[in-house]
């Protein structure tokens, strides 16, 4: 990766091939400005090609045997693995993203192509069930597998430039169904490497493309009948204008989220109480709390709110702001100056309608401090909305169920967490959250690659995490044998 102000212009993947078209566009670091690299972009009929090379493959790949796609996607992981420190500092330098959660951010990449690798070996191996459970089924046995639903069309978005984007890929080749990925246009370097390790495979021609189309362009791409699915991961308004637009096509989307962190009053210990607080400082500000299930909401009790929040302060203080090279530094940038803005704006807000700032609240560039928010109207956009921006607000409740409640008046609905050590308690909160997922005794923001991640209500529909991604782009298809001697 280049540390200069040089242009080094990056070829797209059409098809698995190196292309590049008429025109490009720049990438700058959000931290210095500084060009990080220039991409080219596709013309439509390259858009086109890819497109039909998707379409025609997508019969051979999904009969494509396991152990091809497999080591395919265990060759990426690999590669993954040892690329890691460069491809870890590309990601730092287009997105901004602190140079400690870029390597944290890669290895979670390998894992999630790794564990590509595995569930395709084990993928499918079907399910037969007798039908002579009633006179008519005598001698009758149904076989189900799953097949692909065909070709993908992976929208990744800018905050998990590398991972978002391998969850969207290594599903797509564990079972065989063609993808064309397209990268947010602040972050496209590191989906283009992917590229790289990809076309080192012996993955077939058209199986995979990564394109940088512009968004502008893209409403001619999602209504492509020859793309029957489509995976995209940003806001709730551009996923649903997706789906709406599209309602004959398999939709997954995950959006987003205005995660809460619930502290219980059985939690009381010293010891929990900086645990949990310690948690919350760096997961409200991870990425510059530009994730879907960063802490934006602390629900507290009573009985340990005010032992809580100065713990919370005092965390959030403790974060290291500044230049996300430096090793040292913890938040770094939000993705542009505008993004920054807006967050400046909706803190604002919050504290004309009465909200005190316990600490943080300023910007400078693209910049905005670790910042805690108390006394929050519930209709600012603060509470409301998803942030999506290194912002905390606290909020103290009255036992459990105004707790839960509390979670639960939000548009949104991805994961939740929730800080206990009561066991009863675990599995009401796993009943009563309307969520994607509850973590017990954390924050919302812990996910394993493996696990089913997606939300409820405006946070999205279907799941990701690898084999649950894999499950979504296929479905199930029934074969009755009649005549059997069973
Ligand atoms: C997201 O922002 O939805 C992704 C969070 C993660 O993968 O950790």
């Amino acid at each position: 990766m280049p540390d200069t102000n040089e242009a080094v212009t990056h070829a797209f993947w059409l098809a698995g091939r190196e292309a590049t078209g008429e025109s490009t566009f720049e990438v700058t670091s959000p931290w210095d400005g500084r060009l990080v690299g220039a991409v080219s972009i596709p013309t439509e009929a390259q858009v086109e090609e890819a497109v039909a090379a998707a379409a025609a493959v997508a019969e051979d790949f999904a009969a494509t045997p396991a152990y091809v796609r497999a080591a395919a996607l265990d060759h990426v992981s690999r590669r993954l693995g040892e690329r890691a420190e460069e491809i870890a500092r590309l990601i730092s330098a287009e997105n901004g993203k602190p140079i400690k959660w870029a390597r944290g951010e890669v290895g979670r990449a390998v894992s999630v192509f790794r564990f590509a690798a595995e569930e395709a070996r084990r993928f499918n191996g079907g399910d037969a069930q007798r039908l002579d459970t009633d006179q008519g089924g005598t001698g009758r046995l149904a076989l189900t597998r799953r097949f692909p639903r065909g070709a993908v069309l992976g929208i990744a978005p800018f905050n998990f430039p590398l991972n978002l984007c391998a969850h969207k890929v290594a599903p797509a080749i564990a079972v065989g169904a063609p993808i064309i990925l397209k990268p947010a246009p602040a972050t496209p370097l590191s989906a283009l490497l992917l590229g790289e390790l990809l076309a080192e495979t012996d993955l077939p021609a058209g199986s995979w493309s990564v394109l940088p189309v512009p968004n502008d362009r893209m409403p001619a791409l999602v209504q492509d009948e020859r793309l029957p699915v489509i995976s995209f991961t940003g806001s709730d308004k551009v996923g649903y204008a997706i789906k709406e637009s599209v309602p004959l096509k398999h939709c997954t989307l995950e959006l987003g989220g205005n995660g809460a962190a619930v502290v219980l009053g059985d939690y009381t210990s010293e010891v929990g109480l900086e645990w949990a607080a310690g948690r919350i400082g760096t997961f409200s500000n991870y990425q510059a709390g530009q994730s879907c299930i960063s802490v934006q909401r602390v629900i507290a009790d009573t009985s340990v709110y005010e032992r809580l929040v100065p713990k919370i302060v005092a965390a959030v203080e403790a974060q290291v702001t500044g230049d996300p090279s430096d090793e040292a530094t913890d938040v770094g940038p939000l993705v542009s100056e505008d993004a920054a803005k807006r967050v400046e704006a909706w803190v604002e807000e919050a504290v004309q309608g009465g909200a005190k700032v316990l600490t943080g609240g300023k910007r400078e560039g693209a910049s905005y401090a670790p910042t805690v928010l108390a006394d929050v109207p519930a209709d600012a956009l603060v509470s409301c909305e998803e942030i999506f921006g290194p912002v905390l607000i606290v909020r103290e409740v009255a036992g459990e169920e105004e707790a839960f409640e509390a979670v639960n008046d939000s548009k949104y609905g991805l994961q939740a967490g929730v800080f206990t050590h009561d066991l009863q308690t675990a599995f009401r909160a796993h009943r009563a959250l309307e969520v994607g997922g509850v973590i017990v005794g954390d924050v919302p923001s812990y996910r394993a690659d493996q696990m089913p991640y997606g939300g409820t209500k405006r946070s999205g529909v279907g799941r990701e995490g690898v084999r649950y991604a894999m499950e979504d782009y296929t479905y199930e298809r029934v074969l009755v044998l009649t005549g059997l001697d069973l």
